[in-house]
């Protein structure tokens, strides 16, 4: 990590809905005591780095990604994403730093009735001005590109197929190549591949992996699927209800580390492949689940 230029930083993020509730309408209702989405998280991303986020359903992971490109306000901490602090960025300089954030969605998030390179295309509309974005006025040179992206991602010879007639992976796949197109800093994942069978999701995997290590893109993945986790993961957070429980390289994250992490969670346990290496005994500090130090070294 310390050889990684940083990008990304991350100090003790928070966000509790009933708060954003409180400042709106439905004031008296909220429930006092709710329990936070989120709670002093804190980590570093360098560049070019590869971090799978798990936890168990509920426990904040998409929020968190939701806050780090803003589609929803974090109540507390900070952001600082290459020298900027955008947590508290004004909306008008919103779209600037959102075209170096990619996102990459379960359900892809294509325009269905377009074809694939259409949709590719569409990472750049970022970069336009509203007119030239609705009449899908794209140069030569990102026409190119578009294509080149779609080759890449395997999927040259479906470039003029609407987006609708493809499979799950390969939606997916699209929505790898439209990011791309961003030419993004960053690629936050949601569970891409919650919605694929497994020989498509290690497609996936593999796609983005590949493609964000070329390019030195920071990739942030939330994950269910543990086994992906340790495979591809240059480190992995952990996060239950809403803090940061352990964060370390895929060998520190034992069997018994992540039994831990989904502590409560018998039906995301039954995930847990039964073939998680046992790491070295001293690999875990002692202490990586409590809410302070953790393993890894990343702070
Ligand atoms: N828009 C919202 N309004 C109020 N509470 C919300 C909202 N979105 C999420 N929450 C709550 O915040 C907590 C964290 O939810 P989040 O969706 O971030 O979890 P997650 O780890 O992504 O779960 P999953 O694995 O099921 O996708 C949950 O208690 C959830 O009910
Ligand atoms: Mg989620």
């Amino acid at each position: 990590m310390s050889e990684r230029q940083m990008l990304l930083e991350v100090s003790d993020l928070g966000k509790n809905y009933d708060a954003s509730r409180r400042r709106g309408k439905v004031a008296g209702n909220a429930a006092a005591g709710t329990p936070r989405a989120l709670s002093g998280v804190s980590f570093t991303a360098g560049q070019g780095e590869f971090i799978t986020v798990i936890g168990p359903s509920g426990a904040g992971k998409s929020t968190l990604l939701r806050c780090l490109n803003r589609l929803i306000e974090p109540t507390d901490g900070t952001i600082t994403f290459d020298g900027r602090d955008i947590a508290h960025l004004p909306g008008s300089r919103l779209r600037e730093v959102r075209r170096e954030i990619a996102m990459i969605f379960q359900n892809y998030n294509l325009v269905y009735r377009l074809t694939a390179i259409q949709n590719v295309l569409h990472g750049r509309l970022g970069y336009k001005n509203a007119l030239a974005g609705s009449l899908g006025l794209y140069t030569e040179d990102e026409k190119a590109r578009a294509f080149e992206l779609l080759d890449e991602v395997g999927l040259g010879e479906f470039a003029y197929r609407r987006a609708d007639q493809l499979s799950g992976g390969q939606k997916q796949r699209v929505g790898i190549a439209r990011s791309l197109m961003q030419d993004p800093k960053v690629m936050l994942c949601d569970e891409p591949i919650a919605s694929l069978d497994p020989k498509s999701s290690r497609m996936v995997m593999e796609t983005l992996r590949r493609l964000t290590r070329e390019r030195g893109i920071t990739c942030i993945v939330n994950l269910h699927q543990v086994d992906f986790a340790l495979e591809f993961s240059d480190r992995i957070i952990g996060l239950r209800a809403g803090e940061k429980v352990f964060e370390g390289a895929p060998e520190e994250a034992t069997s018994a580390v992540i039994r831990r992490i989904y502590e409560g969670d018998a039906e995301t346990m039954v995930d847990v492949p039964v073939e998680v290496p046992e790491a070295a005994p001293a690999a875990v500090a002692p202490g990586a689940f409590a809410a302070e130090p953790v393993a890894g070294g990343a702070q």
